[in-house]
């Protein structure tokens, strides 16, 4: 039996730390003995059974599935599944679990995972895979190029603080809006220029912007006109988290909205990809990207960094779970 942080029902009520039956890996898959795990918006979703439309993907009447919390893991490889090569036990690992990682073993997929960097402790390797790799693959699907003017919300955030670095070294010239304790930060990180959202809106004040990247705060797209200029594209990944529809109505205009103006409007849903995270270790090993991990929490405190990612919507850097 492993010590993890389950849910077999909706709600906050229904997280308890427990044992649970060894995870066995099937085809394609290893056991990982979790060293650490990041926390995410997404634990919060499942935490919260939020937003209400789409619970029945949070796992709906029986309860959530998988049944244990947690996404990102690092750690080390404890057993392989039937016809893996890729890995062998002792293998040190960092990626996405396949089965919840707020646990001492959870399974993870071949293709879900990669080498954790050399530069990194587990608690560092933790915080990349779903924050880092949606980074990425958001400022990819702009296109961002050497020299374009970026700015990002949520720029001292999980994805915000991974998006200022890989932008700053692909070259463009970033701006981050973030609160005043995460300006230096975010500064240090590579944004030539932040905006400080509790005292100004970046939408206000003259600035233009080849990409915008929001992922907090209300920045309806058809208010991104000021900001964006023609022919540029509005990253959408913001939205309330709560409610009934969530940032569904928000998600479902923006294309329409953007139909009406000069600028592109992407969406993306991250896929969980073993090759990003090699990349994003390649750019950890030439020194342009660094997990900040603002805490740590032991396994039987997990509940209270899963409030506070969202809850709060305040976290700074990630939040990582630390199991050894
Ligand atoms: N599309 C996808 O596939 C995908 C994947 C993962 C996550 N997500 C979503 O992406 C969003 C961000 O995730 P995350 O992991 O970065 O969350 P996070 O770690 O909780 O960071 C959110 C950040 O937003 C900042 N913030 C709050 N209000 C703000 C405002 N009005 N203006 C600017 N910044 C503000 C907060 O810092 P301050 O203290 O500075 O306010 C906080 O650091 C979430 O909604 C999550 O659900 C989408």
């Amino acid at each position: 039996m492993v010590r993890a942080l389950t849910q077999d029902s909706s709600g906050w009520d229904a997280l308890e730390v427990r044992d649970v039956p060894d995870p066995v890996p099937r085809e394609g898959q290893v056991l990982v003995q979790v060293h650490a795990a990041g926390v995410n918006p997404y634990d919060w979703h499942y935490a919260a059974g939020q937003p209400l439309i789409a619970r029945p993907t949070l796992g709906g009447l029986t309860g959530p599935r998988p049944p244990v919390r947690g996404a990102d893991l690092s750690g080390i490889v404890a057993a392989v599944g039937p016809g893996v090569t890729a890995f062998a036990p002792g293998d040190e690992v960092f990626g996405f679990g396949a089965s919840g990682t707020f646990a001492e073993l959870a399974l993870a997929a071949v293709d879900r995972i990669s080498r954790r960097p050399a530069e990194l402790t587990h608690v560092e390797a933790a915080a990349v895979p779903m924050a880092a790799v949606t980074a990425l693959q958001f400022l990819r699907a702009a296109g961002l190029t050497a020299g374009q003017r970026l700015a990002i919300t949520g720029a001292g955030g999980g994805i915000g603080h991974f998006a200022v670095q890989i932008a700053t070294a692909w070259g463009a010239q970033v701006t981050g809006v973030c609160s005043t304790r995460n300006a230096a930060m975010v500064r240090e990180l590579g944004a030539s220029d932040v905006v400080d959202y509790t005292r100004e809106d970046f939408t206000a004040g003259g600035r233009r912007f080849d990409v915008v990247f929001t992922n907090a705060g209300r920045y309806p797209v058809r208010e991104l006109g000021r900001v964006v200029v023609p022919g540029g594209v509005v990253l959408t990944n913001d939205g309330s988290k709560e409610g009934l529809l969530g940032p569904m109505p928000d998600l479902v205009a923006a294309p329409l909205v953007a139909r009406f103006r000069p600028y592109r409007v992407v969406n993306v849903s991250a896929t969980e990809s073993g090759e990003d995270l090699a990349v994003l270790a390649g750019m950890v090993a030439d020194g342009a990207l660094l997990p900040i991990v603002s805490a740590t929490y032991p396994l039987d405190h997990a509940v209270d960094a899963i409030r506070q990612v969202a809850g709060s919507g305040h976290a700074r850097g990630k939040l990582v779970v630390k199991l050894v």
